[in-house]
């Protein structure tokens, strides 16, 4: 789909051969562009008011089908709410329902002409540059592997025009949004691809293909590489695979020089098991459905990288990602087993597909080692316990820093990807000592997404501010709950960390 900004003087023509979308406020105030169509077209949208119950609510639609007067295929009349509410977040949303209703008309075109109204805070080139992020999240699709009736799934919207009267000012703003949405779209491909295509070399890969050419320095380590430094914990979980396990480091330096304290990069880890079979501890048929989509974490580490690189933000940033296969066969790590990890501390292993805790205790203690980051993030699909927490609407944080879990809660109001703050205490800590190493992989029947990050606060080194995201429940999705957002892989984080980086981190 081709999205395009057009000043209000192009839009004679605006229309022809396609849908003129208008908007209206709430108590059906009509804005300008919405008025004037209704003149050109002798009425039509008044009239059509009449026999509608819209009143110009949020997401509300008006549909006039081949309306004379005026060469548009058909009108449609969104309702914005009301103007006070109206907001960049709300903007995407109506950019991604115009969309939507269009493919379910069957659209090939349309011409989007909704003015700002008055009382509103979001400035016009906003809301141009938003409803196109939202049409843009709406148009993804993972077709790929389908090769019969093709046509049935066509998304036959190819051209969105959208009148805006300062044109430099809207693309300007669309430019960094453009580059959430291509982070966004590369996180949805990596989680959807099925696991027998994406295993970690293909993942490492492809995140070397997209990245490079960015200018992102990208490192890959093979299990070799990473045996000689003793991954021993991230290596335990790959060794049941016939895949290979491998390190990704990305790196990009769009920020300032300077030897100065605390003026490492930001790092983001994250969890990428392409597979999560359970190993040894192995699970039930269902609960192994969708375990391709284990590794969201690693792919919300990639976007976001390559968003930053894309729109050259003017920051430091690392990313690392682990990935590993999470297999059975008669090589594969045991419950009993005791790993030692690259930070020198040993983890008695109770349950094999207590994983991903593995994994990213060794991604994070490699990334501050080497990087002496001012803070770390990591995601992770970590523990079912947070989808049966929290459900798809929050994700779940935990953080040894009060002033970055703020920043992060104020980011995902604004995006719309939420967290919830969960707790850490000494109390958690003591459900994973061992009877025989310096911890235990599980921590019991309770409280398991605390234990699975108590255990990560383990491998945080002492001054390093972090937060671990548990983002089972909002990686992938099976219905569509929301607009922006398809079934399946949601790119979930990468607009959240984007936008903490450009409010907190950049230059
Ligand atoms: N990848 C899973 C967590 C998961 C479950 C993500 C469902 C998305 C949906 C993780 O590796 C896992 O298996 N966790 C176990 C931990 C337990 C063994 C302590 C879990 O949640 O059951
Ligand atoms: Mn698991
Ligand atoms: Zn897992």
């Amino acid at each position: 789909m081709q999205i395009s900004f057009v000043a209000p003087s192009d839009a004679t023509s605006r229309g022809e051969g396609g849908t003129w979308v208008v908007g209206a406020v709430e108590g059906n105030a009509l804005l300008p562009g919405a008025v004037r169509l209704d003149k050109a077209s002798g009425g039509a949208l008044t009239r059509g008011l009449k026999f509608s119950r819209f009143t110009g609510k949020s997401g509300q639609m008006l549909e006039v089908l081949a309306p004379s007067g005026v060469k548009a295929s058909r009108l449609l009349l969104v309702g914005l709410g009301k103007a006070e509410a109206l907001d960049e977040k709300s903007l995407e949303t109506l950019g991604a329902q115009i969309v939507g209703r269009l493919y379910t008309a069957g659209e090939t075109a349309a011409n989007i002409e909704i003015d700002l109204p008055k009382d509103s805070k979001v400035r016009k080139a906003e809301l141009a540059a938003h409803l196109a992020f939202g049409a843009k999240l709406k148009s993804y699709a993972f077709d790929k592997y389908r090769t019969r009736n093709l046509d049935e799934y066509e998304k036959k919207l190819k051209t969105v025009r959208i009148v805006t009267p300062d044109l430099a000012a809207a693309k300007k703003a669309h430019a960094g949004l453009a580059a959430v949405a291509d982070g966004i779209f590369l996180a949805r491909d990596l989680v959807n691809e099925p696991p027998n295509v994406l295993y970690p070399a293909e993942f490492a890969r492809r995140a070397r293909a997209q990245l490079s050419r960015l200018g992102v320095k990208v490192e890959i380590l093979g299990e070799a590489e990473m045996k000689k430094q003793g991954f021993g914990a991230l290596l335990g979980v790959g060794q049941g695979s016939a895949r290979e396990s491998q390190l990704v480091v990305m790196q990009w330096n769009g920020g300032k020089k300077s030897g100065k304290k605390n003026s490492g990069p930001i790092a983001l880890v994250g969890k990428g098991v392409c597979f999560d079979s359970g190993g040894l501890s192995i699970k039930v048929g269902a609960g192994m459905q969708g375990m391709k989509g284990d590794m969201a974490g690693a792919a919300c580490v990639t976007a976001t990288m390559l968003a930053l690189a894309t729109r050259k933000a003017r920051v430091n940033a690392v990313g690392v990602i682990g990935l590993v296969e999470n297999m059975p066969d008669g090589g594969a790590f045991r419950p009993d087993d005791v790993l030692t990890s690259l930070s020198g501390q040993t983890i008695e292993v109770l349950n094999t597909d207590a994983e991903g805790r593995l994994v990213l205790a060794d991604a994070l203690t490699y990334t501050q080692r080497r990087f002496k980051p001012k803070l770390v993030i990591d995601l992770a699909t970590l523990t079912g316990a947070i989808v049966q927490t929290l459900g798809y609407e929050h994700a779940g944080i935990f953080s040894n820093d009060d002033q970055l879990v703020q920043r992060v809660q104020a980011a995902g109001r604004y995006t719309g990807e939420r967290v919830w703050q969960l707790p850490l205490d000494p109390f958690y800590d003591k459900m994973i000592r061992s009877k025989i190493a310096d911890m235990k992989n599980i921590g019991g029947a309770n409280s398991g997404p605390i234990t699975a990050a108590q255990f990560l606060l383990r491998f945080i080194e002492k001054d390093t501010a972090w937060a671990h995201l548990d983002i089972a429940g909002v990686a992938w999705q099976d219905g569509e709950q929301k607009p922006t957002i398809p079934s399946w892989g949601t790119g979930w984080g990468v607009r959240l960390l984007n936008r903490l980086v450009k409010e907190h981190y950049e230059a």
